[in-house]
C-alpha cells in the first residue's frame, strides 16, 4: 500500500491517529487524516470532563463531530476514555465513596450507550496502575471507592455496548516491568473470573528507544486471550525513525495486535510540545519516521 491505513489493512491491521475536533477545519490536517488513517481516537472530546461537564448533563457535540468525520471517511473509532483520574469534571473530582461510584457507573452507561454500535474498542479504564516498582494501583478518587472499581467499570461498559471491545489502557507498560506485570496479573484474574475484558492498550509514549522485550510483552498479554493495541504512539529523539519501525514490526509479529494509533498527525499537533514525536512535520510533510513505518507495514 501507499498509505499507512491501506498498508496496515493489507496486514489485517488498522493505522489510526488521535484527532482534535478543533482542527477539523484545517485543510492540511484533514487531507492527511483522510488519506493516511483508518482508525480515529478523540484526543480529548470523549473524556469525562468533555462529555459530562455537570453531573448527569451530557454533551456530545465535539465527540460526535469526530465520530461523524471518521464515519464519512470509512474510519473506525477507538473510544477514549470512560474512566481516568485525569480530565475529570470538577464536580466528580470533589466526589468520593458510593456517590462517586454511582456517578462513575452513570457516566459509563450514558457515554457508552450514546456511542453504542459506533466504537471498535473503548478504553474503559485509563492509567489505573502506579509507576515504579510497587506493582500497585494508582491512588485516585476512583481507587478510593474500592479496589473493585475497575471490574465494575468493565461490566458496566459491556452492558451498555456489548459490541465494543473493552480495553484497559496505560503507559510505561512497554516492556516487562512491575507496572506491566501488575496489569498482566489483573487481566489474568479478570479472564479467570469472567470479568469482561477484550484488549489491553499500550500507549507507548517513547523517548528515543523501546524496550528490547516490547514484542515479548505484547505477546504475553495476547497469550492471556486478549487483543493488544498500540494506542497513543509518539517517539521523540534522534532514533525516532528506527524506533517507529521497530514498534511497527513488533505489532505485526503479534497475531493479536490489532493496530497502531499515533497520538496526533503533525509535530505541531502533538501534546509533547517541542519534541516533534510524530510522523509529519509542521507543514504536513512526511518525515523519515513515516517512511520507516510505512516500509515496516
Ligand atoms: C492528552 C492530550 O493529548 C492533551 O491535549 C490533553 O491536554 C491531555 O491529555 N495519556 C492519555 C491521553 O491517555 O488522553 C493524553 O492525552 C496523553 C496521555
Amino acid at each position: 500500500g501507499t498509505t499507512l491505513g491501506a498498508s496496515a489493512a493489507e496486514r489485517g491491521r488498522y493505522f489510526g491517529t488521535a484527532v482534535a475536533a478543533s482542527k477539523l477545519g484545517d485543510s492540511v490536517y484533514v487531507s492527511i487524516l483522510n488519506r493516511e488513517f483508518n482508525m480515529v481516537t478523540a484526543e480529548n472530546e470523549m473524556k469525562w470532563d468533555a462529555t459530562e461537564p455537570s453531573q448527569n448533563n451530557f454533551t456530545y457535540a465535539n465527540g460526535d463531530r469526530i465520530a461523524n468525520q471518521a464515519r464519512g471517511n470509512g474510519s473506525r473509532i477507538r473510544g477514549h476514555a470512560l474512566t481516568w483520574h485525569n480530565q475529570q469534571p470538577t464536580w466528580a473530582q470533589n466526589m468520593s465513596g458510593s456517590a462517586l461510584r454511582s456517578a462513575m457507573v452513570n457516566h459509563i452507561t450514558n457515554v457508552a450507550t450514546h456511542y453504542r454500535g459506533q466504537i471498535f474498542s473503548w478504553d474503559v479504564v485509563n492509567e489505573a496502575f502506579a509507576d515504579g516498582t510497587g506493582g500497585g494501583r494508582r491512588d485516585s478518587n476512583l481507587q478510593r471507592t474500592g479496589n473493585d472499581w475497575i471490574e465494575v467499570a468493565f461490566r458496566t461498559a459491556r452492558a451498555a455496548d456489548p459490541g465494543a471491545k473493552l480495553c484497559y489502557n496505560d503507559y510505561n507498560t512497554d516492556g516487562v516491568n512491575p507496572k506491566s506485570t501488575a496489569i498482566f496479573n489483573m487481566v489474568q484474574d479478570f479472564k479467570n473470573r469472567g470479568v469482561p475484558i477484550d484488549c489491553v492498550g499500550f500507549q507507548s509514549h517513547l523517548t528515543n528507544s523501546v524496550p528490547g522485550d516490547y514484542q515479548a510483552n505484547l505477546q504475553r498479554f495476547a497469550n492471556l486471550g486478549v487483543d493488544v493495541q498500540i494506542t497513543e504512539l509518539d517517539i521523540s529523539g534522534a532514533n525516532q525513525a528506527a524506533v517507529y519501525g521497530t514498534v511497527t514490526r513488533a505489532c505485526l509479529a503479534v497475531a493479536r495486535c490489532n493496530g497502531i494509533t499515533v497520538w496526533g498527525i503533525r509535530d505541531s499537533d502533538s501534546w509533547r510540545t517541542g519534541q516533534n514525536p510524530l510522523l509529519f512535520d509542521n507543514s504536513g510533510n512526511k518525515k523519515a519516521a513515516y517512511n520507516t513505518t510505512l516500509s515496516a507495514l
